[in-house]
């Protein structure tokens, strides 16, 4: 199977909580490569598109303020799976539900601020990295691939 890119973002309660560090040190432990990152302030209409699917939710208004609140930490990553992969390592969408050893389930407490987003399709990667990523992503060839095959 082809290398897999996803949209991941470190939510404002992760970027508070201090917690942009150990999100990144996962990733890159379990072998997936780094090909953009930036920590920014979020405008209400890029929050209103990237939950563009969730309109009609009676959270939706809630998201949109939390997400625009304080920074994010957006980023991109490649990696044979890298979307399946990413969402079992984030664990399920409320933390109380999450597995230990997962993100959320290590690290969060409730379904509001769940410290993580991860891309949950191919179509909704290739959207979101689109939205979140104008400038060209990094291209570059790691020595340790030939480890991770
Ligand atoms: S998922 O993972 O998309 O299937 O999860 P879903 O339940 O559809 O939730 C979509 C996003 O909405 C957030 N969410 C909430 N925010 C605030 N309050 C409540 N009650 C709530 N329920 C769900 C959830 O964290 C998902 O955010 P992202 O950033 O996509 O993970």
């Amino acid at each position: 199977m082809a290398a897999e890119r996803t949209f991941i973002m470190v939510k404002p309660d992760g970027v508070q909580r201090g917690l942009v560090g150990e999100v990144v040190s996962r990733f890159e432990r379990k072998g997936l490569k780094l090909l953009g990152a930036k920590l920014m302030q979020v405008s209400n209409e890029l929050a209103e598109s990237h939950y563009a699917e969730h309109r009609e939710r009676p959270f939706f208004n809630d998201l949109v303020s939390f997400i625009t609140s304080s920074p994010v930490f957006a980023m991109v990553w490649e990696g044979e799976n890298a979307i399946s992969i990413a969402r079992n390592m984030m664990g399920k969408t409320n933390p109380a539900d999450a597995a230990p050893g997962t993100i959320r389930g290590d690290l969060g407490l409730t379904i509001g601020m769940n410290i993580v987003h991860g891309s949950d399709s191919p179509d909704s990667a290739a959207r979101e990295i689109a939205l979140w990523f104008n400038e060209s992503l990094a291209d570059y060839e790691r020595a340790v691939d030939v480890w991770l095959k």
